[in-house]
């Protein structure tokens, strides 16, 4: 059952929450997932306590270089996806859980500067490829930018030009770009999922749900068999 890390360098660029909308998009469809919290600050962890937690989303915390690897093997029998929320890439716990991972997302918001730090998480990704695996002959741990935080409503010029230099070098881009929307931060704030905030809680709930959805479907649609 596919284990999606969301990893990325530099702090800030949407990790926590593109993962958060993913599991909360994966349990609207009806299908369980379990979210590993290994951000220090326990992010997701505390949006489940605000009593909105979906049934079929499971949290796992408190977890450590020692225990990552073991939990995500226990989850992944259980749930048929497994979220696995990263700080940083230097420590040990990002090297494991992609020993476990089947896809990363790498999120990253549109400037050159993040483009380099992307970069060494890619090579990350790499270098874990070859390390853990090497008995599949030719296996590849498949992974993919995810821009975010993007101004709604257009594409900025520097954002235009940040994918395309990705793609002429051949590193694959999600289509669907995370835009910087008040739902998004709602959703920790009043700790629930997109679809149970009220109006007075964020502007632009029903454009924010459109644009989860859209980045759900890219992603399952990364490991399935036309994906
Ligand atoms: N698409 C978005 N729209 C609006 N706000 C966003 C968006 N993505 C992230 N944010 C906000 O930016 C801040 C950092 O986001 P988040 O915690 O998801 O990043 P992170 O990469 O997990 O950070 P860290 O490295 O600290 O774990 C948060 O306040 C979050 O609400
Ligand atoms: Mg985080």
């Amino acid at each position: 059952m596919p284990t999606y890390a969301f990893i990325s360098p530099k702090g800030g660029v949407g990790k926590t929450t593109s993962s958060l909308i993913f599991a909360t998009q994966i349990a609207k469809r009806g299908v369980g997932v379990s979210i590993i919290d290994a951000d220090p600050n326990y992010p997701i962890q505390k949006w489940a306590t605000g009593g909105y937690c979906p049934d079929n989303v499971h949290v796992i915390s408190n977890i450590t270089e020692n225990n990552i690897a073991f939990n995500i093997r226990k989850v992944a029998a259980i749930d048929p996806i497994v979220i696995v929320d990263l700080e940083g890439t230097a420590a040990k716990i990002v090297i494991h859980a992609l020993q476990e991972a089947d896809f990363v997302v790498i999120p990253m918001q549109g400037s050159l500067l993040d483009a380099e730090q992307a970069g060494r998480a890619i090579t990350l990704v790499k270098d874990q490829e070859q390390a853990v695996r090497r008995h599949v002959k030719n296996y590849i741990l498949p992974f993919s930018i995810l821009l975010t935080r993007t101004p709604p409503a257009y594409q900025t010029r520097n954002m235009a030009s940040l994918r395309k230099s990705l793609s002429d070098k051949g590193i694959p881009v999600f289509e669907t770009v995370l835009t910087e929307r008040e739902a998004f931060r709602s959703m920790f704030f009043f700790q629930k999922p997109l679809d149970k905030l009220n109006s007075s809680e964020a502007p632009g709930i029903d454009k924010a749900i459109e644009n989860a959805n859209a980045f759900a479907a890219e992603l399952i649609s990364k490991l399935s068999p036309e994906g």
